[in-house]
Order: structure tokens, then sequence, then C-alpha cells
């Protein structure tokens, strides 16, 4: 499916408006970043280690705020919202992928990809459900009751990007990745994302440090002295 064509506001899931952002009310990260994310798009966000990509991706999953400007969701201004409301939107509407992967050691896999819908208040049976098949969809169902230190790094990551699809999430948020993946796996990876926007039409961002990385992206950008450049690859 190919991204939808600009419209009005209510057409981009991620618009970032003059943003700034610093830490320390002197140094500035983010400078007038802007930047319009269509429905459907994949953009990849690349440069070496500090250069502001985290800091970016938090923005845009309000997981921070920023200094000055207005990052807007589907046109609607969030940059200054409650944080119940951020939380609420995070956990329904945006999925997350960490280059640690981060699954919980203590639950299964399966367990894994049911907590976000556990957090969201899906009843155990629903839950199960949902998740197993997610598993299966991707032909991953054999990893269902493994704990995570009994599945490889590769397969860790596959999980985690299942377990941020959980609640049907519009847009994706990927934070390197690939970072800690061999080839096949950086693959492999790639290409459940790849699948995940042209089958599902989720909006995905990732960050990346390497400019030769094939990511199946629509546009990519870098961050040059905290401004962010369209860039061809
Ligand atoms: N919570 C924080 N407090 C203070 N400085 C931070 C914080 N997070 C990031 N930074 C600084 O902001 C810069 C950009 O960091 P980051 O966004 O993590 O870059 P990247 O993800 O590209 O490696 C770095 O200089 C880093 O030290
Ligand atoms: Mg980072």
């Amino acid at each position: 499916m190919k991204p939808c064509e600009p419209g009005n506001r209510e057409m981009y899931p991620v618009e970032l408006v003059d943003v700034w952002k610093s830490y320390d009310e002197r140094n500035f990260v983010l400078k007038e970043v802007n930047l319009k994310v269509r429905r459907g798009e994949f953009i990849s966000i690349r440069g070496k280690s500090g250069i502001g990509k985290t800091t970016l991706l938090r923005l845009i999953g309000l997981l921070d705020t920023p200094t000055k400007g207005e990052v807007l969701f589907y046109g609607r201004r969030v940059s200054g919202l409650r944080d119940e409301e951020a939380s609420e939107l995070r956990l329904r509407r945006i999925g997350f992928v960490f280059q640690f992967f981060n699954l919980i050691p203590s639950l299964t896999v399966l367990e894994n990809i049911e907590l976000p819908m556990s957090i969201a208040g899906f009843r155990k049976r629903e839950r199960r459900e949902r998740a197993f098949s997610l598993l299966e969809k991707f032909k991953l169902e054999n990893l269902a009751y493994r704990m995570p230190d009994e599945i490889s790094g590769g397969e860790k990551q596959r999980i985690a990007i299942i377990r941020a699809l959980a609640n049907k999430p519009e847009i994706i948020v990927a934070d390197e990745p690939t970072a800690n993946l061999d080839e096949e796996n950086t693959f492999k990876t790639l290409n459940l994302l790849k699948e995940i926007n042209e089958e599902r039409n989720v909006t995905i961002i990732l960050a990346t440090t390497s400019f030769l990385e094939e990511i199946p992206s629509h546009r990519n950008y870098t961050l040059k002295n905290g401004e962010l450049i369209e860039i061809e690859i």
C-alpha cells in the first residue's frame, strides 16, 4: 500500500513544528526541527551515536516533551498533554521497539506479547488468543512458551516487534532495532517491519547509526548540528 497523499493535517500521524530540545537550557540537541510523516510511511533517521536520534524518537513517541515547538498527532497538539493522556495514547496507538529488546525476563514470550494488552485492560482469553495468533501469523508460535533467555537475539527482536503490535498501533517507533543483530537477523527484522508497514499500513519511524543499511524506508533523514535534513540513500 502506498502512503496516502498529503491533505489536511489529520492525515499526518506525526508532525513536528519548529521543535527544539535541550536538556540543560544551553545546548540544543534539536533545533528547529520540522517533520511531517504521512500515514503508512516508513522513515529512517540516521546518524552517529549522540547526534539526537533517541531524543527525536522520544518526542515523537510522547515519552518526552519539546523545550519549544509542537508535536502533533493526526493534527492534534500532543506536546502539552497531561501524563495520563500521553500514556493512554502511547499504550493504544504507538508501539515501541528498542535496541536491547526490553523483554521482561520473568515472563514467557507469549506473556510478554500479552503484557501491553493486559495493561490496556483486555481479558485473559482475548489477549492470549490475539498474542498466539500474532505469533502464528509470523510463524513464531514455536517460541510461545519459552523464556526470553531461551531464544536468540534475532528472535528476541522479532518477539519485541510483535509485542509492539499487540494493541494495534498506528505508529511504530523503532530505536536502533538492528544494532545488536547479525546480518541475517538484521535482514529478518527489517523484513518484518516492512511487512507490517505494507500489510497493516503502520507508520514506522526507525533510527539507525548506519548510512549504508538498506532500510525499506520511503524517506531518510539525518541530523546535523541539531537540524533534521532529508537525505538520499
Ligand atoms: N536525559 C538526558 N539528559 C541529558 N542529556 C541527554 C539526555 N538524553 C540524551 N542526552 C544528550 O543528548 C545528546 C543526544 O543524545 P541521544 O538523543 O541519545 O543521541 P543518539 O540516540 O543519536 O545516540 C547527547 O549528547 C546525550 O548525551
Ligand atoms: Mg539513541
